[in-house]
């Protein structure tokens, strides 16, 4: 055990840093003095719920029609909120800043991997925006139309997504890491008309490239993709790139023949603004279908009071990529709503050193970090002496999000990289659009390892299977009570699953439809909400969601796959780690016996989903634990791949499967 400890360097903590039962801080009086919330935002959204949100939208946003109506839930559980209200949501994070006369306040301050600089003020990107929305349209995109954007983390991809909204267009971004053909799924899902991309961008010291991803997708079956623009951004101008002539087109030579004036047209609140695709319990991914006012006004006021922000002062930044949900809401809509000034950087910690993240924050002085909890273990694991070479005392606040957070990186992260700043775990989900649950800094006394307290207007509990409230100290699932603003509205394309996935398992209950997160989590003594990670087959790896049933179809479809179980394992930095059991055809035997078969395969899911859901492991075995009904038992594979003891197989349809699955793993040892 001393040698997979978490905390290897840390024998150093200060006795008050180390872990104690019911351990607490309490805001400073200095935070607490400047702090953007207060107690009384609690008191307010339980007097009025609705008149809560509906002030908070009007006071942190401009609507072009203001709205009468807040809440429109007469047919569950598809919600309309400010439904007669219209606004621009690139407006609201672009334009009126700069009316406002922030107009030379730094948007973004992005900085790539190689050390390349920009710092674009809001009048600058405003000015971008109003370039790429007369560029989208003179492409015949116009609103309800579909737009894929295939981006590395650069300023164009933060310009596309805003230029898509600005002209009531709906974005569907697609993560840099993943793969042709998740790529393609997702674009005729969507059935997406354009794609926007990019040579390449930087990670680990080298070009990634992204266009060949988008050739290879558009390749084959006709799509319903017309146009390709490709931002110039990896490799020098003489660089040779495929290119498919009326299809392609150099973002660089478009933009550059665009006006700079746009105006701004209004449209209605429940206009779509983006689908995001996310892992469920099925092969499939969602695309989780966000709106815009009320998703608006969820981001705007979350990310100003959870994260304190203070516009004109804070640096803040954000490690999330624009591909995942935290970049949506927490790179892009929260903070630009806000007039936040922001970093970004392209690439990953480690280069050209492992300080690299260390080195950002002082250079940029950010004070307002927000990141998941696997980069804080990694971190933890390599010592506290690279973060401590240098200076970090910009800091003031620091966010997790993604998985739960345990108290031994929720005390180092405060310590080593705050240097004793307040933390908010922030739990929320792809589908609820904005934090749901969190400290609020200034307010909240806070507790190692518990995301805590709904935060003000959002209604959450924690229930029995049945659906019956949990007393304290117990554990159940956790549910969304009331509706709320950020709320995703549907399954694009498909409103059965919608019902079906969150909204039948608390169909029945009193003051239903609840909504069902996926999530269990324990009510402690003082009422307080610890997450115990997912109840469905959905993993959670570095914070990022993966499907058991989408790397198990993946793996099936290897010519040398008869069948294939996938389970979660924990790991101790990534939260969850990938362990795949493959039974191998026997006319393909004789290959799989060679030796790197089983790299064969954990390459083979990372070419056809994405590297990130690389295999930890994958293990050739004969047979499969099975119920009678023919289920497959992932507990007890999971018990093997986190090298427990074997659980009860009383259910299993034939007893010494376990066993020559423990025998055919120890030959291997
Ligand atoms: C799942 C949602 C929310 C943005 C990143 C992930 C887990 C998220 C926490 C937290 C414990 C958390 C849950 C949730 N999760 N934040 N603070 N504590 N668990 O978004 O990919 O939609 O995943 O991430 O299991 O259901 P996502």
């Amino acid at each position: 055990m001393p040698e997979t400890s978490p905390l290897p360097d840390d024998a150093a903590l200060t006795a008050e840093s180390r872990p104690r039962d019911g351990q607490r801080f309490s805001p400073s009086a200095e935070f607490r003095a400047s702090a953007v919330a207060s107690a009384d935002l609690y008191a307010e959204a339980a007097a009025d719920r609705l008149e809560f949100w509906a002030d908070q939208s009007r006071s942190l946003l401009h609507w072009h029609r203001p709205f009468t109506e807040v809440l429109d839930w007469s047919k569950p559980p598809f919600a309309r909120w400010f439904a007669d209200g219209e606004l621009n949501v690139a407006y609201n994070c672009l334009d009126r800043h700069v009316l406002a006369g922030n107009g030379d306040r730094i948007a973004l301050i992005w900085e790539g991997e190689p050390g390349d600089v920009r710092r674009i003020s809001y009048a600058e990107l405003t000015a971008e925006v109003k370039r790429a929305a007369n560029l989208l349209t003179s492409l015949g995109i116009g609103q309800g139309d579909r737009v894929a954007i295939y981006l590395p983390m650069i300023p164009e991809a933060i310009v596309a997504m805003l230029a898509v909204a600005r002209i009531g267009a709906t974005h569907s971004v697609i993560f840099g890491g993943f793969s042709a053909e998740s790529l393609r799924s997702r674009i005729d899902d969507a059935a997406a008309k354009l794609v926007i991309t990019a040579d390449g961008g930087w990670r680990k010291g080298r070009i990634s490239p992204l266009k060949p991803a988008v050739d290879a997708a558009l390749a084959g079956e006709p799509t319903t993709v017309e146009k390709v623009l490709v931002v110039r951004r990896a490799w020098p101008d003489d660089q040779e790139l495929e290119w498919t002539a009326g299809r392609d087109l150099w973002w660089h030579d478009e933009i550059a023949l665009m006006d700079a004036d746009h105006v701004a047209k209004s449209f209605d609140a429940e206009n779509p603004l983006f689908i995001l695709y996310t892992s469920g319990t099925t092969g499939k991914p969602k695309g989780i279908l966000h709106t815009s006012g009320g998703y608006l006004t969820h981001t705007a006021f979350t990310h100003r009071s959870v994260f304190d922000l203070h516009p004109e002062s804070d640096v803040y930044w954000c490690t999330a990529d624009i591909g995942w949900i935290t970049g949506h809401s927490y790179v892009v809509y929260g903070p630009l709503a806000n007039g936040a000034t922001q970093l970004i950087y392209e690439g990953t910690p480690d280069t050209p050193h492992g300080g690299r993240w260390w080195e950002l924050i002082q250079k940029h002085a950010v004070s307002i970090l927000y990141t998941a909890p696997t980069a804080i273990r990694s971190f933890m694991k390599s010592g506290r002496e690279i973060p401590q070479s240098f200076d970090l005392s910009s800091l003031r606040l620091l966010g997790s999000v993604g998985e739960p957070i345990n108290p031994e990186a929720w005390l180092w992260y405060r310590e080593v990289i705050g240097g004793g700043t307040p933390i908010v775990d922030t739990w929320w989900q792809t589908e609820t659009g904005g934090i749901m649950i969190s400290a609020l800094p200034g307010v909240t006394e806070t507790k190692p390892g518990a995301a805590q307290v709904p935060i003000p207007g959002i209604s959450v509990a924690v229930l029995t299977d049945k659906g019956k409230k949990v007393g304290k100290g117990e554990s159940g699932l956790l549910a969304v009570t009331q509706p709320w603003p950020g709320m995703l509205r549907g399954i694009w394309g498909d409103p059965d699953r919608f019902v079906e996935t969150y909204w039948s398992k608390f169909a029945k209950v009193e003051n239903g439809p609840l909504y069902f997160a996926g999530d269990g989590a324990r009510r402690d003594e003082d009422g307080d909400i610890w997450l115990l990670g997912r109840v469905d087959d959905v993993m959670n790896v570095s914070g990022h969601r993966l499907s058991t049933a989408e790397i198990e179809s993946a793996l099936v479809a290897h010519p040398w796959v008869a069948e294939a179980a996938v389970v979660g394992a924990n790991d101790e930095t990534t939260g969850q780690a990938v362990v795949a059991f493959v039974i191998i055809r026997s006319r393909h035997s004789d290959a799989a016996a060679e030796p790197g078969a089983a790299d064969q395969l954990r390459s083979h899911v990372a070419s056809t989903i994405g590297p990130i859901a690389r295999p930890r492991q994958v293990f050739l075995v004969s047979e499969l634990p099975k119920t009678r009904s023919g289920k497959i038992m992932r507990r007890l594979l999971r018990d093997v791949a986190e090298g427990r003891a074997v659980g009860d197989t009383t259910t299993l349809a034939d007893a010494t499967v376990m066993q020559a699955i423990g025998d055919k793993l120890a030959d291997k040892a």
